[in-house]
C-alpha cells in the first residue's frame, strides 16, 4: 500500500519532500508508462488546487496524451499549438498565469485558468511534456517551476 506523509514547511521544503516521495515511487522501475502513471497520481493528490496533471509523449511528429489524472483530455497536440506545444517546441518550461491570455491555448478542460508545462528532454531527444493545470489564476510561481522541473528530471532519470 502506498502512503504519503503530508507536505510541511516552506514551499521549497515541501517540494524537497515531494521529490523524495517521487524518487521512492519510481525507484527500481524503468517503464515510462508505469512511472508516468504513478507520478501523475502522486502529484495530483499531493499538490492543492489542480484540475489536471499528466504526460504527453512526443511520437516524432506531435504530442500524444499519456497517463494523467483529471478529466479526459485532447489526444494529440501539434508542436505549434497550445502551451504544451510551446514547451515541447522551445524545450523550455512554460509558466502561464492566465491561459486565456496565451495565444493558441488549447482548452481541454474549461475550468483551467493557469498552467505549468515542463518539457521532458533526454540528451538531444524530446520525450514529451509534464503538464499541470489549475482552476485558479496564477496558481504556479517560480518555486513551483523549480520544484516540478526537479521532479521531471527524476522521472527522466528513472527511465535510464
Ligand atoms: N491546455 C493545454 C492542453 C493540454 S490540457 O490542458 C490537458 C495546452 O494549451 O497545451
Amino acid at each position: 500500500m502506498f502512503t504519503t506523509d503530508a507536505l510541511t514547511g516552506s514551499k521549497p521544503e515541501q517540494y524537497a519532500q515531494l521529490l523524495q516521495q517521487a524518487r521512492a515511487l519510481l525507484h527500481g522501475e524503468r517503464d515510462r508508462i508505469a512511472n508516468a502513471a504513478n507520478l501523475s497520481a502522486l502529484l495530483y493528490h499531493a499538490l492543492p488546487r489542480l484540475n489536471w496533471v499528466g504526460f504527453y509523449f512526443f511520437d516524432g511528429t506531435e504530442l500524444v496524451v499519456g497517463p494523467f489524472q483529471g478529466l479526459p483530455a485532447c489526444v494529440r497536440i501539434p508542436l505549434d499549438k497550445g502551451v504544451c506545444g510551446a514547451a515541447a517546441r522551445t524545450r523550455s518550461t512554460q509558466l502561464v498565469e492566465d491561459v486565456h491570455a496565451f495565444p493558441g491555448h488549447i482548452a481541454c478542460d474549461a475550468a483551467s485558468r493557469s498552467e505549468l508545462v515542463v518539457p521532458l528532454v533526454s540528451g538531444d531527444a524530446l520525450i514529451g511534456v509534464l503538464d499541470l493545470d489549475s482552476p485558479e489564476p496564477a496558481r504556479f510561481d517560480v518555486e513551483d517551476q523549480t520544484g516540478l522541473e526537479a521532479i521531471a528530471l527524476a522521472y527522466l532519470e528513472s527511465l535510464a
